[in-house]
């Protein structure tokens, strides 16, 4: 039997609003990226994995989601996804979307609609919590106090409701059979919480599952790869269930290790990866410092070294827009400060050319002597390393 496609390609992780502006206002949207697939065919990606694309207030860019079944008009619209989709699929490129389970946008129909009150999680008196993003994790509203672990415009969704499971479900349908060939799945450690907001493990592998299920039921079935930010690789093992939960979790202690301990991870998660389950590989991601500042200092020859390792392990690696460039944390002005948690700095928008290819972008560019251009033509750069070598894994897999 075939491997399936996931355990064969390199997936690439897309920032929308940061890859490629059709349009000139200033945010790269859906019809962008379609324009640049002859950019990532040729790169030999054969995934894209692409962060929120539904409508949003963004208060957390894209992860307070006000439709699961809409794109965000700045991105383009549902016909443009379906354009994106088969597009992608012509050049035997894979769509993987991101799902939001834990939290809806405040701004979601859900939320203010009184029959569905049972949906979040209220409180009729005020409790103690602080969300991730600092501050209180409840907030009143019209006398009574929802439960949110991150923004306050972020409600977290009551997942001990029948009905939430549900529409969750046509959630994951609706984008199947649009032909999306997975999800990449946020806060997939903990987005089940109860009534007081503490995290029910027990619940979230039982949602998993369930999900699994309707993924299987797809042909070819579908991917589910989660976002498990777990500290214990022990524990990442669970997420994988017996076969019957994610396909893969992402793996955070080795996207933290240092560059010298990267081997020693990769090889604990090898030796603790239960019996068929496979590995997923990345650096960086768009909430966390870009690899070439945080882990190589800058250093040329210490990112290569660490595009070397991610892109020959066994599994499947990942890599965050930018980082087949060598791409380095940009120091983003405060007064260019967008994000509630400050991580615009790995946000900023890519570089087509010397002089950026964008007019006005939303995020400041950066240096921009790292630039899709100029590496594409220069042989010896980390573009064609990259592209390189996962050239060389496709004969491998
Ligand atoms: C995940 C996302 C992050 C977001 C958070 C809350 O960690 O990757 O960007 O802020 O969830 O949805
Ligand atoms: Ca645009």
């Amino acid at each position: 039997m075939a491997s399936p496609w996931w355990q064969r390609a390199v997936v690439y992780q897309l920032y929308p609003r940061s890859f490629s502006d059709s349009n000139g206002d200033g945010v790269g949207d859906l019809r962008g990226v379609v324009d640049r697939l002859d950019y990532l065919e040729w790169l030999g990606v054969g995934g894209l994995w692409l962060n929120p694309i539904h409508p949003s207030p963004n208060a957390d860019w894209g992860y307070d989601v006000a439709d699961y079944c809409d794109v965000h008009p700045e991105l383009g619209t549902l016909a443009d996804a379906d354009r994106l989709i088969a597009a992608a699929n012509r050049r035997g490129i894979e769509i993987v979307l991101d799902l939001v389970p834990g939290h809806t946008s405040d701004e979601h129909p859900w939320f203010s609609d009184a029959s569905k009150r049972g949906w979040y999680i209220w409180s009729d008196e005020a409790r103690e919590g602080t969300s991730v993003f600092g501050g209180p994790s409840w907030t009143e509203r019209d006398g009574a106090w929802y439960f949110h672990a991150f923004h306050a415009k972020q409600p977290n969704v009551n997942w001990l409701n029948d009905e939430v499971r549900d529409a969750f479900d046509r959630i994951l349908r609706f984008w199947f059979d649009r032909g999306v060939a997975g999800f990449r799945i946020d806060v997939s450690h903990d987005f089940v919480r109860d009534g007081e907001g503490h995290v029910r493990r027990d619940l979230t592998h039982d949602v998993l599952r369930s999900w699994r299920r309707i993924a299987d039921e797809y042909d070819p079935p579908r991917v589910l790869i989660g976002e498990t930010w777990v500290h214990d690789l022990a524990e990442l093992m669970t997420f994988y269930g017996q076969g019957d939960e994610l396909h893969m979790a992402f793996n955070f202690p080795f996207l933290f290790a240092s560059l010298e301990e990267l081997g020693a991870v990769a090889a604990r998660t090898e030796a603790l990866l239960p019996e068929g389950a496979w590995p997923i590989w990345a650096l960086s991601n768009h909430d966390v410092v870009r690899f070439p500042t945080r882990m190589c200092d800058g250093d040329e020859a210490k990112v290569r070294r660490a595009l070397r390792i991610l892109l020959s392990l066994r599994g499947t690696p990942v890599l965050y827009q930018g980082d087949e460039l060598g791409l380095e944390q940009v120091a983003v002005p405060p007064d260019r400060i967008r994000d509630v948690a400050e991580r615009d700095g790995c946000r900023t928008p890519i570089p087509w050319t010397r002089s950026g290819g964008w007019r006005e972008p939303w995020l400041p560019l950066g240096d921009t002597s790292r630039n899709v251009e100029d590496e594409r033509s220069d042989p010896a750069s980390v573009l064609n390393l990259v592209r390189e070598l996962i050239a060389a894994r496709s004969t491998h897999v």
